[in-house]
């Protein structure tokens, strides 16, 4: 066996080193580096405006990196075309061909590969059943719901059995219901066709749904990549606590550290202890606690010993079944805090102005070096 092959068989299928893409003097694509392992599910988190689109177009070969390499299945692409790469792009605005049918527009990239006719047909029909629309090869595109013409689009790449397929925020134009549930759809195709997705998006739930490793993307940078497991227990930095799920955020001052433990003087004038590494006493610093991690009890049950415990005013109660909160203010330093509202019979009488007290233990509370995530973007 050829070195070649044999780097191939053992590569991940898609690689990126030192990735990076300036425009002018603005570096939208900073030195990235990651590798993405044969047949997992690929998520780029991030903010408008942070690179995403343009780290995937280099990844598709419509831009060209400034600098760094881009490697599928071990061997380097950046030279070559971007209809020779083996992969393919899923865009947000599907590009489907509205004056072709289904089953055309399914068979377009085929015909163009001057595969047979027959082949076209069998593979045509045949991935029409694995997305779940047997049958559906004879009508036109504007016959199709939302959720379907993405199914398609979906569709038209994967019959061509690229090593990657490439996901610009696929679900953008879908409205809210549809997203949900296609965002489970879609995991559930990437199992079935074993495909290694690399998706974009703004949205950190469909990333943390369908992701097997997600990578948290701020000013042209990777700020943490991980499961979605640790992104949300082990966020690394701030940007990451606050854009992944819902935080409770706090700024201040640690004033001790006892080990991991370290307490924190927030500027509103409340102390908390939370569990921080690498952090000495005076730094500024970031304190969070997520509001599922937060315990309500009433006044007259308050536990003996916590590390973090305030008496608090309900002043809002935001019902949506079991991901009701409330919002509990904290009189003594003008503060609020997000609770979830557990649906127990306990405190389904909750009602604004209750007294109550908010607690939990520092190990469910995290501790940041202070950053600010929106200045520094860098200019070369
Ligand atoms: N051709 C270009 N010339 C100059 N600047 C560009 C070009 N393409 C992108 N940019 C800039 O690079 C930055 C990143 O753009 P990009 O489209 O990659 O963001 P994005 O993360 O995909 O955002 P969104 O979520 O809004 O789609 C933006 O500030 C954008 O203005
Ligand atoms: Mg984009």
């Amino acid at each position: 066996m050829s070195e070649h092959a044999d780097s191939e068989k053992t590569a991940p299928d898609l690689e990126c080193r030192a990735l990076t893409k300036t425009f002018a003097d603005f570096t939208a694509v900073d030195n990235i580096d990651f590798a993405v392992p044969k047949g997992s599910f690929f998520s780029i988190l991030g903010p408008s405006g942070c690179g995403k689109t343009t780290l995937l177009r280099m990844l598709a070969g419509f831009e060209q990196a400034t600098h760094g390499d881009i490697f599928i299945k071990g061997k380097r692409v950046n030279d070559i075309a971007p209809n020779r790469r083996p992969v393919n792009m899923v865009f947000q605005h599907l590009a489907l061909f509205p004056t072709m049918t289904v089953a055309e527009n399914i068979g377009y990239g085929l015909r163009r590969r001057k595969t047979s006719k027959p082949e076209i047909e069998r593979k045509v029909d045949e991935v029409l059943a694995r997305v779940g629309l047997s049958g559906s090869g004879p009508k036109q595109i504007s016959q199709l719901s939302g959720g379907q013409k993405q199914r398609i689009a979906i569709a038209r790449c994967l019959v061509l059995n690229p090593d990657v397929l490439l996901l610009d925020e696929p679900l953008g134009a879908l409205d809210l219901k549809l997203r949900e549930q296609m965002k489970v759809e879609l995991k559930h195709l990437q199992q079935e066709f074993g495909t290694t997705f690399v998706y974009i998006t703004h949205d950190q739930s469909e990333a943390l749904v369908m992701s097997d490793q997600v990578a948290v993307m701020n000013n042209g940078r990777f700020e943490q990549l991980g499961t979605p497991q640790a992104l949300y227990y082990s966020p690394a930095t701030t940007f990451v606590a606050r854009f992944v799920g819902e935080n409770n955020h706090r700024e201040g001052r640690i004033t001790d550290i006892n080990g991991d433990t370290v307490t924190v003087q927030s500027d509103s004038g409340e102390s908390f202890r939370a569990t921080g590494k690498n952090l000495r006493i005076g730094d500024a610093a970031d304190v969070f606690v997520r509001p599922e991690a937060i315990s309500i009890a009433f006044p007259d049950k308050v536990p003996a010993s916590v590390d973090n415990g305030f008496d608090v005013a309900v002043k809002e109660i935001l019902f949506d079944g079991s991901r009701s909160q409330l919002v509990v203010g904290n009189p003594s330093a003008q503060s609020v805090f997000s609770v979830q509202l557990p649906q127990t019979e306990t405190f389904r009488h909750v009602r604004p102005g209750d007294r109550l007290f908010v607690h939990w233990q520092a190990g469910v509370s995290r501790c940041l070096l202070h950053s600010n995530p929106l200045s520094g973007r860098r200019q070369q």
